[in-house]
């Protein structure tokens, strides 16, 4: 566990981040994979001072940051699930979240075997996930006197992103929606559902009061190093733009780019999901930058 600002907290191994806002009631904020959210439970366990968890907060409907959800609600029973209509609307299916419980399995199985858990997490329940309450820009969550969870849609690397904003403490925690940072100073171009919405996002994240920007994966920016890092984040996006667009335009078999992409972007933590996912994942890229051509 780490202290970030008076009031938010820090749990997870890094890959993936868990957060915690608040000291009396308090908020979890990212849900993670079932492997994840293991590894935060041994951490739960060991800490002290727990505070009352009233709001489990999903950020957006990807498989890493759902299937953790069903462990995270047998440590907090009565917490209410939050989440945008967009990915309550993707929750609610059988399907989609079988499928994510089988790329949730195949991390789990990765982790295993780099060390990260020593057995593979028992799951209370898979499929469909329920959600108590729908949020949205402008939403405010209150956590005890007088801490304010405001929230942002944050689309662009998915249509179901929000983020959180602790304006108290200058923190936005932002999941995916800034990029994925696989190694110090690099950072992979996310815009799986539209450049121009994830640019804008991006854009409007710049204009924030920011002390430090927590994002889903990696190493949490802070300070001078936030503005530093989206700006890092925009030009990786534009550039990513700018070659795919390039490729296209000389001819080249969208195959072959979306390997390119493929190559270039899945590294760091990526590594521990399944390849084949991640790989029709990034060939959004290539069709979000044909979409605009
Ligand atoms: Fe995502």
């Amino acid at each position: 566990m780490q202290q970030l600002t008076q009031n938010v907290r820090l749990f997870g191994n890094g890959y993936f981040n868990y957060y915690l806002a608040g000291d009396e009631e308090a908020a979890l904020i990212e849900c993670g994979t079932s492997a994840g959210a293991h590894i935060f439970a041994g951490q739960w366990e060991a800490f002290k001072d727990k505070p009352d968890v009233k709001y489990i907060v999903i950020l957006h409907s990807h498989f890493d940051h759902v299937c953790g959800l069903p462990i995270l609600k047998k440590l907090f029973p009565s917490a209410l699930v939050v989440a945008s209509s967009g990915a309550r609307k993707i929750l609610s299916k059988e399907k989609a979240m079988a499928s994510a419980f089988n790329s949730d399995h195949a991390v789990s199985e990765s982790y295993l075997k780099a060390g990260f858990i020593d057995r593979l997490p028992e799951i209370p329940e898979s499929g469909p996930i329920a959600v108590d309450v729908v949020v949205g820009e402008g939403d405010r969550l209150l956590l005890g006197d007088n801490l304010k969870l405001d929230i942002l849609d944050a689309p662009g690397h998915s249509a179901c992103s929000v983020a959180v904003f602790l304006e108290s403490d200058g923190v936005l925690l932002a999941s995916d929606a800034a990029g994925y940072q696989s190694a110090p100073g690099e950072i992979s171009p996310v815009f799986f559902q539209n450049y121009d919405f994830y640019m804008a996002t991006l854009k409007r994240f710049q204009n924030l009061p920011l002390k430090v920007l927590g994002m889903a994966h990696g190493d949490i920016i802070q300070g001078e190093a936030v503005r530093q890092y989206l700006r890092q984040t925009t030009k990786a996006a534009e550039e990513a733009f700018a070659w795919i667009k390039e490729d296209l335009h000389a001819g080249v078999d969208e195959e072959q780019i979306s390997q390119k992409v493929f190559k270039r972007y899945f590294k760091g933590g990526l590594s521990y999901y399944p390849a084949d996912i991640m790989y029709s994942t990034m060939k959004l890229l290539v069709t979000n930058v044909k979409a605009k051509l």
